[in-house]
């Protein structure tokens, strides 16, 4: 094969190209990134958190109790919003209430946590607890006590220091005196939270976030932020401010969501990875329209209601960036960040069904963000496929409402992508821009391999040749934790002890780590020109803003292929440049992308393993 590049026909591509998309599926949020390891801290959970009506999923789960009697109360709660919280009562001093964490708690050597209680003495002046993490023996690997007074509601905190490892552990609290006290918020994060953040996130999971390079990042859902029912629709205002104020509720994926990282935890996170922030907003329907599953309240919301619910989104975009002194900029500032965020997009709808009932509220929304806030940049929605009755007709609607950018997404085989890298040459560059919110190439088995991987970067090359019209992407799902797998294939696995990065995750941090903002046409002549042949060989050359030239081959054939490199229009004399490549078996799951240093003349000639991601970066 020969590449020529072709500099004198450049054009400027998206400059947040590459992103990710953080749904709370797959135990993502609570049990995943978010770091807190006690499981129903808040005696909320509720047997209407599972579709399937769980009997053990109630206000008791994950805790149990030996040698005391153990209820749940709801007088005189410590929140309106935390109806719930448990009841402890000691014949004599020796019981314990236990809590198992997420499938047990990982306790390194020599780890820290930070524990934190409310409780309150009842029918007495006092109440004092030992708090001790103990491992899978019943070894005591870090313990302190705590005491109370007075008969209100009080929060505590103290740090535990684990001498020796466990893997399984869990939490015990143990009362030190005959008698009654209510407790609740019950909770315990490492101390080494991602960039140290209080209420943060799990540090080497956010860090192989990171590690992606991702110019954004979209959160909460998918479904989840449409979510099930109108009554389940995910409202921002519920997941911000002081922890036992927010209200947690059913996760759409049948579990519970603590809404312990919430609006201020994604905010907080993007900046701490250099990412933009993309939230999306329900518009004004939820999930289909209709409620699923566990039968929520279908329609959409009341036309009555939608001044307020719009309302609702005009003071999530000044809680990001107004003020600190303008009302919801307060708030931002009284969480911690008095600087503003700095919005700049925001997603309305996520694969709706494009009827009248959800244009009419989509269409005041984009208008009602539009007139306050003209420079936000609006993302809708073309329903749940590329093609179609949803996607012709959220078109029409993006093209009546002049809106910025529509969402699109598709799981499709990886014979689809391969066969449809033309997708987007066809777009009409005056119409709206398009955000692949949700693409994954689906292999065999819906396993993670270099297949599919591969299929994604040669995609992904044509997704850079077409970033004057599409300006994001992200793969979708990002996480998914061991054993709660709803969802595959995922980019990132993990259990308690370890993150589990795949093949397809080597591709999207080749494209992040190696993204361009101007792109670079490069003729590409293949010897055995067949079609299939050529749809299985692709490449893409892109400049970055400092002027490294980066060059991405997909070599998906089963052969190797020399292929002579002609950078003449780029290159002047011979440079020393960063060769990564990334190649197997396709059908395997471990390879990993391996960089090495070569030279590269005006003319190269490569050789391209079989089945094989290999990219060029040099400075010019
Ligand atoms: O990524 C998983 C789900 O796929 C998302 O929640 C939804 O938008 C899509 O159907």
């Amino acid at each position: 094969a020969t590449i020529t590049a072709q500099p004198q026909q450049a054009k400027s591509i998206s400059d947040v190209l590459m992103g990710v998309f953080f749904e709370d599926i797959n135990y993502a949020a609570d049990g995943g990134l978010y770091a807190e390891l006690i499981q129903n801290r808040d005696f909320e959970y509720a047997l209407s958190d599972r579709e399937y009506h769980d009997k053990t999923w109630n206000s008791t789960h994950s805790w149990t109790a030996s040698g005391l009697q153990f209820s749940i109360d709801s007088v005189n709660a410590i929140h309106e919003n935390n109806k719930h919280y448990a009841v402890l009562t000691a014949a004599q001093p020796g019981g314990t209430l236990q809590n198992s964490g997420f499938d047990g708690i990982n306790v390194p050597a020599g780890s820290q946590y930070i524990f934190s209680i409310f409780a309150k003495p009842v029918g007495s002046k006092q109440a004092s607890y030992t708090v001790s993490l103990v491992g899978a023996n019943g070894t005591i690997l870090a313990s302190a006590n705590l005491r109370f007074n007075g008969s209100n509601w009080a929060k505590q905190r103290t740090v535990l220091k684990a001498a020796t490892a466990d893997a399984n552990a869990h939490l015990e609290i143990k009362p030190l005196q005959a008698g009654t006290s209510a407790i609740d918020m019950v909770s315990l994060f490492p101390q080494n939270t991602y960039k140290n953040r209080v209420n943060g996130l799990r540090a080497d999971l956010a860090a192989s976030i990171a590690v992606l390079h991702p110019r954004f990042v979209r959160f909460p859902g998918g479904c989840v932020a449409h979510g099930d029912g109108l009554a389940n629709i995910y409202r921002w205002k519920n997941t911000i401010g002081p922890l036992e104020a927010r209200k947690p509720q059913r996760n759409l994926w049948g579990y519970h969501q603590s809404a312990g990282l919430g609006y201020f935890e994604y905010f907080q996170f993007c900046e701490d990875i250099g990412a933009a922030p993309l939230p999306v907003i329900a518009a004004g329907v939820p999930c289909q329209n209709s409620g699923i599953g566990g039968g929520g309240q279908q329609g959409g919301i009341p036309m009555a209601d939608m001044p307020a619910y719009i309302q609702d989104i005009l003071d999530l975009i000044e809680y990001a960036n107004g003020s600190a002194s303008s009302t919801w900029g307060r708030q931002r500032a009284a969480a911690g960040h008095s600087a503003p965020f700095n919005l700049k997009y925001i997603g309305i709808g996520n694969e709706d069904l494009i009827t009248d009932l959800f244009e009419e509220r989509y269409a005041m929304i984009v208008k009602a963000i539009k007139e306050k806030y003209p420079d936000i940049t609006v993302i809708g929605t073309v329903g749940p496929f590329c093609k179609g009755t949803d996607y012709e007709e959220g078109w029409k609607l993006a093209d009546k409402l002049q809106l910025d950018c529509v969402d699109e997404h598709y799981y499709q085989p990886p014979g689809w992508f391969i066969n449809n890298q033309d997708f987007y040459d066809k777009y009409d560059r005056n119409k709206s821009k398009v955000y692949l919110g949700e693409y994954a190439a689906h292999a065999a088995g819906r396993v993670n391999n270099l297949e599919s991987a591969l299929a994604e970067a040669l995609y992904l090359t044509s997704v850079e040749r077409n970033g004057d019209v599409v300006s994001m992407a992200s793969y979708a799902p990002l996480l998914a934790k061991e054993g709660h797998t709803q969802w595959r294939p995922d980019l990132i696995y993990f259990n308690n002890q370890e993150v589990k990065t795949t093949v397809n995750y080597e591709v999207q941090q080749l494209f992040g780590a190696y993204a361009g903002t101007t792109y670079i046409p490069g003729t590409v002549t293949l010897s055995d020109a067949g079609e299939a042949v050529r749809k299985r060989f692709a490449s893409s050359i892109t400049r970055n803003k400092t002027g490294d030239v980066m060059v991405k081959i997909v070599n998906m054939l089963p052969v190797e292929t020399t292929t002579s490199i002609d950078l003449s229009g780029i290159l002047t004399k011979e440079v020393r440049a960063e060769k990564t490549e990334l190649s197997g078996d396709p059908a395997g799951t471990g390879a990993k992308a391996i960089p090495t240093g070569i030279s590269l003349n005006t003319k190269t000639n490569l050789t391209l393993a079989p089945y094989s991601l290999t990219v060029l970066k040099f400075k010019p």
